[in-house]
């Protein structure tokens, strides 16, 4: 079965369940080893354009949508606020249906107001992912936080993460609290009175307003920025009168006697919620959170346009007649290297490569696709390399992934077309793990269909002799 997320936007933690978290997880541990390699670009959302529309500041939200888009090869455009119409006194519908009207697929917003990407998913028909949407939420900083928790500690059930701050203007911290409940975490919030909404017990979190005791209680401090912009009244005496009663700094930490994960959303103010000593300290994941936005973001873009590839593929209906199978829900071109087919019981994928060398470049494609669709739950891959004459060795250690994969899933690899490349995969397969070779694609399907029978009466006898 294909894995997809239960909702077409990403509007908010609110709409997602614990098994769409752990999907995005899952696909941004692939997209983390893609990342990290010499060739950091895929292919996957080549034909997919996507407008940033930003009302509001921002560094990293912005910075890492844009490199996520890029490393999915998505063509790429960016609205700010300042020097564009909305001066003028155009509506927020207007301007994005304005934008969209030059073919825009995907839509990624941050917006002043709390609803603006509820709103605006009413209206459009592409897909719109929040950045932020006033106090409100702000999903993939949710998801981007509980996914470095996961890799720092292992797991995100069962870890006590405490919240720290201006609870009551940050969309941060309810993405947060939602995000860390659905995996099973507990979260307490700490701040002044003030800045603490009433309503926060009864989400089911503990409330403490001194710093030392939810320190002493959290395996995880989660230190947010005073949000001075969306203050309109005084909500503390001064400044420094906060950060002495809710700052983060070494003295503090040492006298609790055990290490924290320290966590910050960025942008930091240092000396007033954290000091440099504890931001930049060995405990800190601030820059892992970082560098994780990115996978996070990729996964999410991929996941929701992946969606939107089903639906579209729906028009491509019988595209792939040379291979005599009944194709329905998805036959498609991935990229000019590779053309992908899936059978209408969604059992096999078939990878046709189009061009005559297996070479790095394409070698490098070809990975990241069989690590997507393992993710995506295909067991079953058939290589096509009937029109591949030559295949170097990063072109064979490609083919030895999907074979390691599919066998992790109990599911076949196998490599059709005869030529000069298949012949020295033969003698390669000797030296390393057996391959499952076939003359064409549909002796391949008939191989794939064969052993799932020899496995049922496999499973049959097994049973039989147990009982
Ligand atoms: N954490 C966060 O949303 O940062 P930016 O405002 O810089 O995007």
């Amino acid at each position: 079965m294909i894995e997809q997320l239960s909702v077409q936007h990403l509007l908010g933690i609110k709409d997602l369940t614990k098994e769409d978290i752990e999907l995005i997880f899952r696909t941004a541990d692939n997209f983390k080893d893609v990342i990290n390699r010499p060739i950091k670009k895929v292919p996957s959302l080549r034909d997919i354009t996507i407008a940033n529309i930003f009302f509001e500041n921002s560094t990293r939200t912005k910075l890492s949508f844009e490199l996520a888009e890029k490393r999915l090869s998505a063509d790429v455009v960016n609205f700010s606020a300042s020097g564009s119409s909305v001066s003028k006194g155009e509506t927020l519908v207007d301007t994005v249906n304005n934008i969209l009207a030059m073919k825009v697929d995907m839509v990624v917003m941050r917006h002043p107001k709390p609803g603006a990407a509820m709103f605006l998913a009413r209206h459009i028909k592409a897909n719109v992912i929040n950045a932020g949407d006033g106090t409100h939420e702000h999903p993939t900083q949710a998801l981007l936080d509980a996914f470095s928790i996961r890799e720092k500690l292992g797991r995100v059930e069962g870890q006590k993460v405490v919240i720290v701050g201006d609870i009551l203007h940050s969309r941060v911290a309810l993405s947060n609290i939602l995000c860390l409940q659905k995996l099973g975490a507990e979260v307490m919030v700490c701040g002044p009175v003030t800045l603490i909404p009433k309503y926060m017990s009864s989400l089911g979190v503990k409330v403490e307003h001194d710093l030392k005791k939810a320190l002493a209680w959290c395996d995880v401090a989660n230190m947010l920025r005073i949000q001075l912009e969306r203050q309109d009244i005084r909500y503390f005496p001064s400044l420094r009168e906060y950060s002495m009663l809710y700052g983060l700094n070494k003295r503090l930490l040492d006298g609790i006697g055990k290490q924290l994960v320290i966590m910050h959303p960025g942008p930091i103010n240092r000396g007033v919620e954290i000091t440099s000593d504890i931001a930049d300290s060995e405990h800190s994941i601030i820059l892992n959170q970082v560098e994780n936005g990115v996978a996070i973001r990729i996964a999410v873009l991929f996941l929701l346009a992946h969606m939107r590839g089903f639906e579209q593929s729906n028009v491509n209906k019988g595209f792939c007649k040379d291979l005599h199978l009944h194709f329905s829900r998805a036959t498609f071109e991935k990229n000019r290297y590779m053309h992908f087919s899936l059978d209408k019981t969604e059992k096999y994928v078939v990878i046709k490569l189009h061009e005559q060398k297996l070479n790095t470049l394409i070698a490098a494609e070809l990975k990241s696709e069989l690590l997507l669709l393992n993710t995506q739950g295909f067991n079953n891959i058939i290589l096509d390399l009937e029109e591949s004459l030559y295949c170097d060795s990063s072109g064979l250690s490609a083919i030895l992934v999907g074979n390691r994969l599919c066998r992790n899933s109990s599911g076949l690899f196998v490599i059709t077309g005869l030529s000069d490349t298949v012949m020295k995969l033969v003698q390669i397969s000797q030296l390393d793990q057996v391959l499952n070779l076939a003359l064409t694609a549909n002796d391949a399907i008939d191989f794939i269909n064969e052993t799932e029978e020899e496995r049922k009466i496999e499973d049959k006898i097994e049973k039989n002799i147990k009982e």
